[in-house]
């Protein structure tokens, strides 16, 4: 009789071991629906390192296709799926258009006792060979002015999509630019993007987080505090990006909000009420400093890279302080720049001229080494040198 609380422990003990071990079958047997197995995917090398994951190319066991592989950043997750990672899915889902990354699908690894089961999650896209910023940190890199054209046309091409479908991208930079074999540009990187919300009439408008587009191509509006932005946010970075295509580096790259400002101000003239109207109702004018008597200065800075009057154009237009003033996507497609010769042309030659792929990561760790990395989006400070003093020193 004394054995018998003894055996009830043991019993108990096994019945645990056993709902223990059922417990691990099950979560190391579970297939999570629509997700596929990364295990069909070799890993070839890491090509990106974003704040919300890595990204590596890879290539499918069964076809041999060639993909880019976006690891889902988990550690911050105390339970469920990433936000950003569902939001950039959601998206990817609505834009299906030649000029915008192409999602595949989703796969993940098996939950296991090794990883504490907890899986990792891919997002799985087409292969491309290039982003803009490894190809612009190239200098052997030539663009023909033609080709430039060609580049900026399919870079309008998909913001007209994103912003027809009613999305903000809110990360426009030029690594975020892709560009595949054949010359083909893609819009990527939509783990900021967000819909924009419908207006409704007697309601108040929807306000959005301004902590968002890497600082280097953020807006004067998003500095200055305005969080009922719209899709002239991204017009700015295109702008930006286009000035980019001549000068190979970002053309303003301040290490604060507040220096971004100044060196927006320096480029495109002073902030104020009479250059911007309506200026002084955003909720951080008059509460930083904004440098005055400055004249716009954005075609007398550029014209000694940009040779083309009617580039010139468009960038001044794209760079206009004020967001209702900036041309949007449809606006900058019937600009002159487009329509004037040397026409619009694709990439062929240019790619036919490349021996390997070039990405922002991988320049940055090789011999195209780029002077200013331009990493500082959302929380994260740009990781820029200390400023030498000089107004000047950071711009293109
Ligand atoms: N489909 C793809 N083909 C080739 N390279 C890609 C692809 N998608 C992303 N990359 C590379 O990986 C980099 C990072 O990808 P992505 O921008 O989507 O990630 P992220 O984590 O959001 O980056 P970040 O926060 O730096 O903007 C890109 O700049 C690009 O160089
Ligand atoms: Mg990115």
């Amino acid at each position: 009789m004394a054995s018998q609380p003894q055996s009830l422990s043991n019993q108990l003990e096994t019945d645990q071991q056993k709902v223990t071990q059922n417990l691990i079958n099950y979560v190391e047997s579970f297939k999570f629906p629509y997700i596929n197995d990364i295990n069909n995917y070799d890993r070839m090398l890491k090509i990106g390192q974003g704040t919300f994951g890595e990204v590596f190319k890879a290539k499918c066991k069964k076809t041999g296709k060639i993909v880019a592989l976006k690891k889902i950043l988990m550690e911050n997750e105390k339970e469920g799926f990433p936000i950003t990672a569902l939001r950039e899915i959601k998206m990817l889902q609505r834009l299906k258009d030649p000029n915008i990354t192409e999602l595949l699908e989703i796969c993940s690894s098996k939950a296991t006792s090794y990883n504490r089961g907890r899986s990792t999650f891919y997002l799985v896209f087409t292969f491309c060979e290039h982003d803009l910023a490894g190809l612009l940190s190239n200098q052997t890199v030539k663009f023909q002015l033609a080709e430039i054209k060609g580049l900026m046309k399919q870079l309008f091409n998909g913001l007209y999509k994103i912003h027809m479908s009613r999305i903000l991208h809110r990360d426009m930079k030029a690594a975020n630019v892709l560009i595949s074999k054949e010359g083909v540009l893609k819009l990527a990187d939509f783990g900021l993007a967000r819909p924009l919300f419908k207006t409704v009439p007697g309601q108040p408008e929807a306000c959005y987080t301004n902590r968002v587009v890497t600082l280097w191509y953020r807006p004067p509006e998003l500095l200055l505090g305005e969080r009922q932005y719209g899709t002239a946010i991204d017009n700015w970075g295109a702008g930006c990006i286009m000035a980019e295509l001549w000068t190979r580096s970002p053309i303003m790259q301040g290490e604060t909000e507040q220096r971004q400002l100044t060196l927006i101000s320096q480029l495109c003239g002073s902030i104020n009420p009479t250059t911007w109207e309506e200026v002084e109702k955003l909720p951080l004018y008059g509460k930083i400093d904004l440098p005055q008597s400055l004249r716009r200065r954005v075609v007398e800075r550029l014209n000694s890279y940009v040779k083309d009057a009617a580039a010139l154009d468009l960038i001044d237009n794209l760079l206009a302080l004020d967001p209702r003033k900036r041309l949007d996507a449809d606006k900058a497609l019937d600009h002159r720049f487009f329509w004037t010769d040397p026409m619009p042309t694709d990439l062929k030659r240019l790619m036919s001229t490349l021996q390997h792929s070039m990405f922002e990561f991988t320049a940055a760790h090789g011999p195209h080494k780029r002077a200013h990395p331009q990493q500082a989006t959302v929380n994260v400070p740009a990781k820029v040198p200390a400023v030498q003093g000089h107004m000047h020193d950071r711009v293109f």
